[in-house]
């Protein structure tokens, strides 16, 4: 893989993104964050982690002393998942995995955070039924696409609704994978309400079409999101929490910026959020994907919404925000980001390609080029095999 071609890089080195800063209780000694990337090489059954590769992979991408890292999403019990090659964190064998992959972290110097992951619609009906598992969402037969209602279909495992009560189960299992989080030495959770997963699930009304306390008005959409986290900051405590959120995401059928409702929803969650962190529990964090990225799915520049920024957020939240999307080919976006005091940024696909991609965010060095067949492939290539910035200059990969 060569470089990135048409890129001239810009050295970030004396910005605020490279200013230490308090995350919870973790000292991070710069603001270049990985965010939560899903690589599908965990082991089926059981939905471990990989036990060859993982390890590896988040060493190289912790070299940097005070670099916070978010795990992949992690599925918070077997209801929630439904991806055979995605991680849970739920079981001792998995958990006795993150401890490898944390241990190694913390041996670097570096901080991780356990993403807490349910799928919801965007698993597969017929993955669940052959584990005697629900195809759960906010609402019944609400389906995302119309493959998703012939997986569906096919396999006798219509869109369900959760009840209340299965609401309360789904939080308890939260609390618990919190809770595991910890004991495999993890420094803190982000609880994962974006992206149109379960959470996303209940804020949007287009699959939210509940009658309940759970759905018509604002409020009862954000209810969900917030009993979680209100448990899972019960159980361990506001500094260890974060959550992510896309305002204006479309990956998995979401209504992004089509609906001009949408944004009075996250307004309204993240004031309930400062609302609770002026009455003493300050989330460690608010993770928002930028309008830039509407589907990671897509090439960088396509799918941007470019008539919406998640400014907005400032006005309400006055913790620190974490930013993600298409960023690393816009250093100079990144520039007015981080001019204030409490704005950290997420690299995502170029984390990916590039293990030391702090070191060359720094000193304005060019990135290796990523390779998208290879982000969900079953190999250590394209995994663990990704040149630091010296050794793709010894391979030549600046020439090609
Ligand atoms: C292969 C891949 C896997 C991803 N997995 C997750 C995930 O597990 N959880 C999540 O919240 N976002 C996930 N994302 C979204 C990224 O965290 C990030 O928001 C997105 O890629 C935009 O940032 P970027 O332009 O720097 O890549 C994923 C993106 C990609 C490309």
């Amino acid at each position: 893989m060569p470089f990135v071609k048409d890129f001239t890089p810009v050295a970030l080195g004396e910005t605020n993104l490279f200013k230490p800063i308090k995350i919870g209780n973790n000292k991070l000694q710069h603001r270049v964050v990985l965010p939560p990337l899903t690589r599908m090489r965990a082991t089926h059954p059981g939905n471990v982690p990989n036990k060859d590769w993982a390890v590896e992979y988040y060493n190289q991408r912790s070299q940097r002393p005070g670099t916070l890292l978010i795990t992949e999403g992690a599925f918070i019990c077997a209801q929630a998942g439904g991806y055979d090659n995605a991680p849970g964190i739920w079981s001792d064998e998995q958990v006795e995995e993150w401890k490898k992959i944390f241990a190694q972290i913390h041996e670097n110097k570096s901080f991780v955070w356990v993403q807490l992951w349910a799928l919801g619609r965007q698993s597969y009906a017929d993955t669940l039924a052959r584990d005697g598992l629900r195809y759960d969402s906010a609402s019944d037969n609400v389906y995302m696409d119309a493959e998703q209602e012939e997986r569906a279909k096919k396999s006798s495992n219509p869109q369900h609704g959760l009840t209340k009560e299965e609401i309360k189960e789904y939080i308890k299992c939260y609390v618990q994978a919190a809770k595991n989080s910890f004991a495999a030495g993890a420094d803190g959770v982000e609880i994962h309400s974006a992206n149109g997963y379960l959470l996303n699930q209940f804020l949007d009304p287009i699959s939210n079409k509940r009658t309940d306390e759970y759905g018509g008005s604002i409020e009862n959409r954000a209810r969900f999101t917030l009993e979680v986290v209100d448990a899972v900051v019960d159980a361990i405590g506001e500094e260890k929490v974060g959550v992510r959120f896309s305002p204006y995401g479309t990956f998995g059928t979401m209504s992004g910026g089509a609906d001009p409702t949408l944004l009075a929803q996250y307004a309204y969650i993240l004031g309930e959020l400062e609302k609770r962190a002026k009455a003493g529990k300050r989330l460690a964090f608010v993770h928002l994907v930028e309008p830039r990225v509407t589907d990671p799915f897509l090439t960088e520049g396509q799918g941007e919404y470019n008539d919406g920024t998640n400014d907005f957020a400032y006005s309400i939240w006055k913790g620190v925000i974490i930013r993600a999307g298409n960023l690393a080919l816009h250093p100079e976006s990144v520039k007015q980001m981080v001019a204030d005091d409490r704005t950290l940024i997420g690299y995502g696909r170029f984390f990916i390609a590039n293990p030391d991609i702090v070191d060359r965010v720094e000193k304005g060095e060019q990135f290796n080029k990523y390779d998208r067949d290879t982000f969900y492939a079953m190999t250590a290539h394209g995994y663990t095999d990704y040149p630091t910035y010296d050794e793709a200059i010894k391979l030549g990969w600046d020439k090609q």
